[in-house]
């Protein structure tokens, strides 16, 4: 039985591999965080890319996955597409900041993006932007720092970047020209946001890709016949965790936020 290859520089894309668990409970999952070489965020492009380049190899020659998962922003953005190059045939599944999703959601017509520098300034996003509607007025902040600080849980850190970034967003709430629609454009974020959320309010929706990045994925591998039938517990809760950091970093943070997962192994990509 094949697995699916999910992969971040740290520990963000769990966040989107609990949304896959969800929706796949019968598969089995390889989880790779990069975080000996990141954040991912703030280096360059070149940098991101070939680290992409090279967890991609390592989940397709050693892991065999049937899928890929590209469960970061930051590598989406700057390798998705020479990931589908280098692997023609592999379902790959990437994850994007959630604009149109949240342009339908907000009511006051300005949204708020929250995502790492490097993110901000490709390609790829300066193009999802432009195809957004005219009427909904995008505020973007990127978050130096705060995916470092989430990754090592550092938890004052973590307070006091989110407190920083969202004050300088400007207005948030219900009232005319405010913000109430947040998108979580790095996948490490959604484990701020409780954080988040305080300082914001509770009027405003804060918005991540979990749940449609594993819907995509499901069709992917349905259209491909790949999907491990039900009923099945092969895969229940099979998941092996590697990472280029340090094993006990993605052992407690899959253990908080996966709840009780075996486990995590370092390994050497490159
Ligand atoms: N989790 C990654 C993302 O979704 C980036 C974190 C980092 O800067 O390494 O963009």
């Amino acid at each position: 039985m094949q697995p699916i290859g999910v992969f971040d520089s740290g520990v963000g894309g769990l966040s989107v591999l609990k949304a896959l668990r969800q929706a796949l409970p019968q598969e089995r999952f390889v989880y790779v965080s990069d975080a000996g070489h990141a954040p991912y965020g703030e280096r360059d492009v070149a940098h991101v890319l070939a680290r992409s380049v090279a967890i991609g190899r390592y989940l397709v020659q050693s892991h065999q996955v049937k899928a890929l998962v590209v469960a970061c922003n930051t590598a989406t953005a700057a390798a998705i597409a020479a990931l589908r190059a280098a692997h023609p045939a592999l379902p790959i599944v990437g994850v994007e900041p959630a604009l149109k999703p949240a342009a339908g959601r907000s009511r006051t017509g300005a949204v708020g993006v929250l995502a790492t520098r490097g993110t901000l300034a490709s390609d790829k996003f300066q193009a999802l932007l432009r195809a957004q509607s005219l009427q909904v007025r995008f505020v973007l902040q990127a978050c130096d720092g705060l995916a470092a600080a989430i990754e090592s849980a550092d938890a004052p850190q973590v307070h006091a970047l989110c407190t920083r970034y969202t004050a300088a967003l400007g207005p948030v709430g219900t009232a005319p020209g405010a913000i109430d629609t947040m998108v979580l454009g790095c996948t490490h974020y959604t484990f701020a946001a409780e954080v988040l959320q305080d300082l914001l309010g509770p009027e405003v929706e804060l918005i991540d890709a979990g749940d449609p990045v594993a819907q995509r994925t499901v069709n992917l591998l349905a259209q491909a016949g790949d999907l491990q039938p039900e009923p099945s517990d092969a895969g229940a809760a099979w998941l092996e965790l590697w990472t280029t950091g340090e094993a006990q970093t993605l052992q407690d943070a899959a253990q908080r936020w996966l709840v009780a997962t075996g486990p995590a192994h370092k390994v050497e990509i490159g």
